[in-house]
């Protein structure tokens, strides 16, 4: 002790008589505070580290790039944990151009069992409006080739039950084919559509094929035949007897979801809406350009002058059902429901087979369908990212509630993930969902098998039309 003290003293002599030597020493007591300093935030950060992973430990831990309050508090209720992107998730609500990244080929992302994300990889198959009018088609030929009862035609070769989206053509690809199915019946209305787009941006209604080739000189593409998906539109038949009520078009926003395609597994939401426009219908050419007139989204109706915004334009479908009861009676009521019901399950059953059918993915789809006067319903498209924005009260409790009931069925017990589970929740878990189609529980009873081999009889109770004195009639799915 006594020879340290007098070592540091002739140090300090020696620092005093020589400046380097001084330099040098304060230069290295200085590196030795640094060195504990570091020392200490690193103690602190690993206690911090420990802290936080004993706090999340067990607990989903959640990511979203949709800022939305109604994803956001469900997952708070939970006691979810909310990280980055970067570090470990669970889940992770993903709009479609995160989904496109986290699967493609560039960033080789290999998600773990305990990882699950709420796109399937390719739900544009579904989503987008050319693809699902493609598969739809290819389904058709598919079951005709097979000889099966549901692709029966009637005498002007329309499909008896499968003509369920109005005729569509992708442009430019099909525009001669347009073009002849046009002249069949140049009286009639088309809609144009961008393939790409929603909420109703960029759609317009034509009747004469001089309007097509005026869009096609003023659209940026140069020739009309550039293959480019960027420009790519869809031209459907419009509906232009759509049921009315108080006078105005609405259509259905149902929501879908599927937690598996094989098997396919489906649900719905019992609590879908009614979107009303907010100007009366009329089918004169006078109001073409009117999209208050014939666009049913809220993004288009909520910018009109007379727009409600305590009910935002919007029945529930049960108001929708009882109004119909009370006007059409309980039998047409409930045929349309169940018509409805079979053209969603007849569309996802035409895209499963080219889904991938992902483990770690579920999906809530918002399914757009219209009415016409004569109680058809059309399936207009299928929305991947359904608005979860809420434009009343009622919209936020609805919208919150669906997504509650998504993840109870998506997230069972709000536990990690296990993407290896079999996807087949108990009832009780179901909320305001119910089982739309189990394609396992269907070939376990023979419904499926009846539904596909057996021409010009009754399909059977489950999912099936069964013909009765000329008229269809289309039995339950349950
Ligand atoms: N073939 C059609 N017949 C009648 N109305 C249609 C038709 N297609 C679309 N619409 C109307 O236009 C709206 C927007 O069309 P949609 O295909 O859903 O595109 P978006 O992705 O922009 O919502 C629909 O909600 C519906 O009101
Ligand atoms: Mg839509």
């Amino acid at each position: 002790m006594g020879s340290n003290l007098a070592r540091q003293r002739g140090r300090g002599r020696a620092a005093g008589r020589d400046p380097a030597y001084a330099k040098a020493l304060r230069w290295k007591r200085a590196e030795k505070a640094s060195v504990a300093r570091t020392e200490q935030v690193k103690e602190k950060a690993a206690l911090r580290c420990t802290w936080r992973s004993r706090i999340m430990a067990g607990k989903v831990k959640w990511v979203t790039d949709i800022e939305k309050s109604v994803l956001i508090n469900n997952f708070e209720k939970r006691g979810w944990v909310q990280v980055t992107e970067n570090e470990d998730w669970n889940f992770y609500w993903m709009s479609v151009q995160t989904i496109r990244n986290v699967f493609s080929v560039e960033t080789g992302y290999r998600l773990s069992d305990d990882q699950i994300v709420n796109h399937f990889p390719n739900h544009y198959e579904l989503t987008r409006k050319d693809l699902m009018v493609k598969n739809i088609k290819r389904y058709r030929k598919e079951l005709e080739k097979e000889g099966s009862p549901l692709a029966e035609k009637d005498e002007n070769g329309k499909y008896l039950y499968l003509d369920f989206v109005p005729v569509t053509y992708m442009l430019p690809a099909d525009y001669n084919l347009f073009v002849e199915e046009f002249r069949k019946s140049p009286s009639s209305t088309w809609i144009m559509k961008p393939c790409g787009k929603a909420q109703g941006k960029g759609i317009f209604l034509i009747n004469k094929l001089s309007q097509i080739k005026k869009w096609s000189r003023d659209s940026k593409t140069s020739s009309f035949v550039s293959q480019s998906t960027k420009e790519a539109y869809v031209i459907s038949l419009y509906i232009n007897n759509p049921l009315l009520i108080g006078g105005r078009k609405f259509d259905l926003r149902l929501y879908v979801l599927v937690s598996t395609y094989r098997p396919l597994r489906c649900y719905m939401y019992k609590l879908g809406f009614c979107r009303f426009c907010t100007v009366k219908y009329t089918p004169s050419t006078s109001e073409l350009d009117n999209m208050f007139v014939h666009l049913t989204n809220v993004a288009i109706q909520k910018h009109g002058e007379d727009y409600n915004h305590i009910h935002g334009g919007k029945w529930t479908v049960n108001n929708l059902r009882l109004y119909l009861e009370s006007t059409r009676g309980k039998e047409v009521t409930s045929k349309l429901f169940d018509e409805i019901h079979w053209i969603i399950v007849q569309s996802l059953k035409a895209v499963a087979p080219v889904m991938n059918n992902d483990k770690h993915c579920f999906e809530c789809y918002g399914y757009d369908i219209i009415i016409d006067d004569k109680l058809k319903p059309w399936l207009i498209e299928v929305n991947a990212s359904p608005s979860l924005t809420s434009s009343t009260a009622n919209d936020r409790i609805l919208k919150y509630n669906l997504i509650n009931d998504t993840l109870n069925i998506a997230v069972p017990n709000g536990e990690i993930p296990d993407c290896k589970w079999n996807k087949s929740p108990p009832k009780e878990v179901l909320g305001n969902y119910e089982i739309l189609y189990d394609e396992e529980l269907a070939q376990g009873d023979g419904a499926d098998r009846e539904l596909r081999s057996r021409p010009g009889q009754s399909l059977g109770p489950k999912g099936g039309r069964s013909r009765d004195s000329g008229r269809t009639v289309l039995t339950t799915w349950k």
